[in-house]
């Protein structure tokens, strides 16, 4: 397989799911328990914040005992290697866990927020409709730095100019149901890039791919990525 100089990866919450952090839409998933509408909306922020915080919160505290599996650690190597090689990397990722950055991602834009961001970031504090801003000091004004249903994403224009300069775009562990990261393939593919998808199982927009690998992220990623660096790397 010939080196890609330019490479851009998508990630969502199922390069997460063998660490331990639950996806949104599998069985028993994120939605499976709560509405999206009450927890991942600004309408939902306002009518009811504390459920916001807690949803949150709980979600920022479950993070505290997951760590990063070797799906990450793989996409850590690859950035490595690939820049080592006179390329470049980015790595979007929709997920607002800190496992890409606990793993050695540096080139990362997280879309969606940062759970990590939720919180005091002096004394760790939860966020609650108490916590005051530093600067204005009103209480019950902040709110997670996570990127709600109908917001724009964060980086678009940084994600799209990555994308424009890629010659190839892999999609990890997303079902491709959330715009605007599902259209980023179609984007890239427009682009002249080739595109891989590799998932537990095809995603909805994989018809899109021009390549796919199946099966558990820690399984797959790796050996992808032992591919692309040609078994050079460190990733067993
Ligand atoms: N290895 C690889 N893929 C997996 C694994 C695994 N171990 N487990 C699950 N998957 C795949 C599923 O097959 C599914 O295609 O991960 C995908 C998870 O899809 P979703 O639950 O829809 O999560 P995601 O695509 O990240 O959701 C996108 O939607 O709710 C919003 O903001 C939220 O960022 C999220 C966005």
């Amino acid at each position: 397989m010939v080196s890609p100089k330019n490479i851009v990866i998508l990630t969502g919450s199922g390069i997460s799911a063998e660490s331990g952090v639950a996806t949104f839409r599998d069985t028993g998933g994120v939605w499976a328990k709560y509405d999206y509408r009450e927890v991942a909306t600004p309408e939902g922020f306002a009518a009811d914040p504390e459920l916001v915080h807690r949803f949150y919160n709980d979600r920022r505290r479950g993070l505290s005992s997951a760590a990063p599996n070797e799906a990450h650690l793989a996409l850590g190597e690859l950035e490595v290697g690939v820049v080592a090689r006179g390329g470049a990397m980015t790595l979007i990722t929709q997920n607002v866990d800190d496992l890409h950055e606990r793993a050695g991602s540096r080139n990362l834009l997280h879309m969606h927020g940062e759970l990590s961001k939720s919180q005091c970031a002096a004394c760790g504090e939860d966020l609650s409709t108490e916590t005051a801003c530093s600067v204005c000091e009103r209480p019950g004004a902040l709110r997670p730095y996570v990127v709600w249903f109908g917001e724009m994403p964060r980086f678009m224009d940084e994600a799209m100019d990555a994308i424009m300069s890629a010659d190839l775009f892999v999609s990890i562990g997303t079902s491709g149901s959330v715009y605007p990261a599902a259209g980023f393939v179609s984007d890239a593919r427009n682009a002249g890039a080739s595109a891989m998808e590799l998932n537990l199982e095809p995603s909805e927009n994989a018809h899109l791919f021009t390549d796919s690998r199946y099966g558990p992220a820690t399984k797959i990623v790796p050996a992808w990525v032992r591919e692309i660096l040609g078994g050079e790397s460190g990733v067993d």
